[in-house]
């Protein structure tokens, strides 16, 4: 399925509360971060592929042989898609080292996701690109092993499975949808699987269920599973936790927190971990399932609330200027 971009501006736009005052960044702290910035506005962070999956969900490809090579499964990036725009952090959901080049796949929920939907073309350019930060998955010693995605987490996770099969384990895959045509990466993801669960809530394929029904099930098959890695929204990942913590499965998750500079600076994203206080940027982003405080990593991400209707607001405002409306 196609989304139809939008003709909306970019340079001459407001961004958030959340961009300028929060974040209290100017284009030149992005462009030292890059420390690669031909000139101010230049473009060089090509898309060189983009594929829509749904309405709210796209991928793009782009062009970075550096990052390509250095990428490690469970690491992230921070996007600027223009030299006023929003940093964000965004998960590698694919590197490839003989392309050179990495793949992010982003759910359009607001302002800036929104913005780089209808502006994120073949041949456009992300103003910046910094990483790969956070420090890549233990792909350890584990010799079985469930690798777990729902919804967008199917992105994310999968070069884990990936890295896994790779080395010698055996690997489950649990992938949950609302419902059938919001799926993505099926084939990619079984190609990485020994076995393969799929979840959808109306049934529309697979197990009538949330990904915990496919984790059930897989715990019931098999009694020597090593570790259960869980990505997706947080509400999910709890519920993960919650299925494997009797079980006393290791269970490891990528907790999603606000990031700002993603280099343990702001303290933006800090998270609950069992007695201690952690910086999801620099400290994980995964952590054990079983300590993360999720009630807190959930109320920290509502507090933007306002300011972050309040651009999206704006900016859908500008877009219909911009159309003549
Ligand atoms: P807004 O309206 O500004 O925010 C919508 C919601 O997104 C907020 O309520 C808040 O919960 C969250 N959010 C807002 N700003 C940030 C921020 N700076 N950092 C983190 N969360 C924020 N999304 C994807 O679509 N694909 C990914 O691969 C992906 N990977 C991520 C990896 C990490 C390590 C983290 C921390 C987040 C990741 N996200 C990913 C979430 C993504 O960063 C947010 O959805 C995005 O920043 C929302 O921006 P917005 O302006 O469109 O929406
Ligand atoms: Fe600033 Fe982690 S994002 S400390
Ligand atoms: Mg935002």
């Amino acid at each position: 399925m196609t989304s139809q971009p939008t003709n909306c501006p970019r340079g001459e736009l407001r961004s958030s509360a959340l961009d300028e005052s929060f974040l209290g960044l100017e284009p030149a702290h992005a462009e030292m971060h890059v420390g690669r910035t031909a000139g101010r506005g230049t473009a060089r962070f090509e898309i060189v592929r983009r594929e829509d999956f749904s309405e709210v969900t796209y991928l793009l490809e782009i062009f970075h042989p550096r990052m390509a090579k250095a990428a490690r499964p469970g690491q992230f990036v921070i996007v600027m898609e223009h030299e006023r725009g929003e940093r964000i952090p965004l998960t590698l959901a694919d590197f490839d080292p003989e392309r050179g080049t990495v793949t992010l796949v982003v759910q359009a929920v607001g302002k800036t996701t929104r913005e780089m939907q209808a502006r994120c073309l073949v041949g456009s350019s992300l103003h910046a690109l910094v990483g790969p930060m956070g420090n890549p998955s233990g792909i350890g010693d584990a010799r079985k092993v469930v690798c777990v995605g729902g919804g967008l987490g199917v992105a994310p996770v999968y070069p884990q499975a990936r890295a896994y099969k790779d080395s010698g384990a055996y690997v489950i895959g649990v992938i949950g949808f609302r419902s059938r045509e919001l799926m993505f990466w099926e084939d990619r993801f079984r190609s990485v699987c020994d076995e393969f669960i799929v979840c959808t809530d109306d049934g529309s394929e697979g197990i009538k269920g949330v990904v915990t029904a496919g984790i059930e099930q897989a715990l019931a098959q098999h009694s020597d599973i090593d570790e259960v890695v869980a990505i997706g929204p947080p509400i999910m990942m709890k519920f993960c936790a919650e299925t494997t913590r009797p079980h006393g499965v290791r269970t490891v998750v990528s907790v999603n927190p606000v990031m700002v500079d993603g280099t343990g600076m702001c303290g933006g994203c800090r998270v609950k971990v069992g007695d201690q206080m952690r910086f999801a940027c620099v400290d994980g982003p995964d952590f054990d399932a079983h300590a993360v405080d999720f009630d807190d990593l959930m109320a920290r991400l509502r507090r933007f609330a306002a300011s972050e209707g309040a651009a999206l607001a704006r900016w859908q405002e500008s877009c219909y200027v911009a159309a003549g409306g």
